[in-house]
């Protein structure tokens, strides 16, 4: 991904090519970023020979998902319709972990019915219900209990999971109780503990405390688990110049965690994964500039990409094609959706841009597509993978016809 002659290229091909044969908003993939990132991903971890599981929730593109099945990962999925979509993708049933706080029970009678590898559940009351449907069945379920560590991410609080006041998991007396009843349970075999603290974690230190209140809370426990899944979380740069997560103290960190515990490792990422794998390709409508800055209406809207509307999340915006003349004003990346919030991104120094010109949004592989809507009845962008010169179509441009 660079830019030629001031024509940016994406692996082999240039965006006005891709514009013109596909029309935008379009999200495109590089194949040779995804692979090194995983690639990279177990190298990291390659001494602890983890269960690595796609976090299904950053990127629901089946043929995707299919991609990344072929490199060996498993998926962590959190709801019957994301695991059904990666038993389709051909994901092995026992890589499979299932998260979330509000399972139905019949998305848990689904998931026993297929055998996955780990429940993970987060709640006395969801526990109870696995055990009725496994009595029900006479089978027995493995299950994990997810551990509330009450932990600071150090993150946009919009994504932080771990703090004591967050829904998620169980806090440390439940745990405890939680270990204790199982101890004797006929239909729920206790095999993991998960923990998972929040997104986009630049900073290894919130890692390094949940990996201290893990192994203080296995010590009172007493119980031997077979896996320790420590979730998702890892950050990616968005921003020029920002915090890069420090893989080898992370790695230190756990490498001190398993002198104690000897335990197998489970891993839920998916920004790390996907993130910075895309781009959303956008075409200026129109320029409309007023006293103090200009706003650039592009074709893509908070329904195609909604992390800055939600989070106020900051995503580079760079030209398709670079000129050396540069706006006077500051420009002002919108959709065309009507909300205030359906905004980019404002930038000052921007290359001067007219209208029907190309833009791209970068990183936008993970909470992108999987977060899109249809709001204001605007179809979903086709999807494409690049691979150096060859292009996949992964998923088509939706009809009007079909959502109206
Ligand atoms: N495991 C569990 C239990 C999770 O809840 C999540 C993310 C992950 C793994 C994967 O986390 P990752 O490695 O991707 O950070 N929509 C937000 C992010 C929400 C994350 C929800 N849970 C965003 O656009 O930033």
């Amino acid at each position: 991904m660079r830019y030629k002659n001031n024509n940016y290229f994406f692996e082999n091909i240039s965006l006005d090519k891709l514009a013109i044969k596909y029309s935008t908003p379009l999200y495109c993939y590089s194949y040779n970023k995804l692979k090194s990132n995983i690639v990279n991903f177990f190298t990291y971890f390659k001494k602890f020979s983890p269960l690595v599981c796609f976090a299904i929730k950053s990127n629901t593109n089946l043929n995707l998902i299919r991609e990344i099945k072929n490199f060996g990962l498993g998926a962590d999925v959190v709801s019957k319709g994301e695991l059904m979509l990666a038993l389709k993708a051909g994901i092995n049933k026992k890589k499979i972990v299932f998260s979330g706080v509000g399972k139905t029970e019949s998305e848990l009678k689904f998931a026993i019915e297929k055998k996955i590898l780990l429940i993970n559940s987060e709640s006395e009351s969801e526990i109870k219900i696995i055990e009725k449907i496994a009595k029900k069945k006479n089978v027995v379920v493995n299950i994990g209990i997810r551990l509330n560590p009450n932990t600071d991410a150090n993150t946009l609080k919009q994504i932080s999971t771990g703090k004591k006041e967050n829904k998620f998991g169980v806090d440390e007396k439940t745990f405890l109780k939680l270990v204790s009843v199982l101890r004797t349970s006929k239909n729920i075999k206790l095999k993991c503990l998960s923990v998972h603290i929040g997104s986009q974690i630049t900073d290894h230190k919130p890692y390094e405390k949940m990996l201290k209140a893990v192994d203080k809370i296995i010590n009172k426990a007493k119980f031997n688990f077979e896996y320790i899944d420590l979730g998702g979380g890892m950050g990616i740069s968005y921003e020029k110049n920002q915090k890069k997560l420090d893989y080898k103290k992370y790695k230190s960190a756990i490498e001190k965690f398993l002198r104690k515990n000897n335990s197998k490792l489970i891993f839920e990422p998916g920004r790390s994964i996907i993130g910075n794998t895309a781009i959303l390709i956008s075409r200026v409508i129109y320029l409309k500039e007023t006293s103090k800055k200009i706003f650039v209406i592009l074709d893509a809207g908070m329904n195609d990409m909604m992390r800055p509307a939600l989070y106020g999340a900051k995503h580079q915006i760079l030209p398709a094609f670079k000129n050396k003349k540069k706006s006077q004003k500051s420009y002002e990346f919108v959709g065309p959706i009507c909300e205030t919030t359906d905004k980019f991104l404002s930038v000052s120094n921007f290359n001067k841009l007219k209208e029907r010109d190309l833009i791209f949004i970068s990183d936008v592989g993970a909470y992108g597509s999987s977060l899109s809507s249809n709001y204001n009845i605007r179809p979903k962008p086709s999807e494409i993978l690049i691979n150096k010169s060859k292009i996949t179509i992964l998923k088509k441009r939706q009809k009007l016809e079909d959502i109206i």
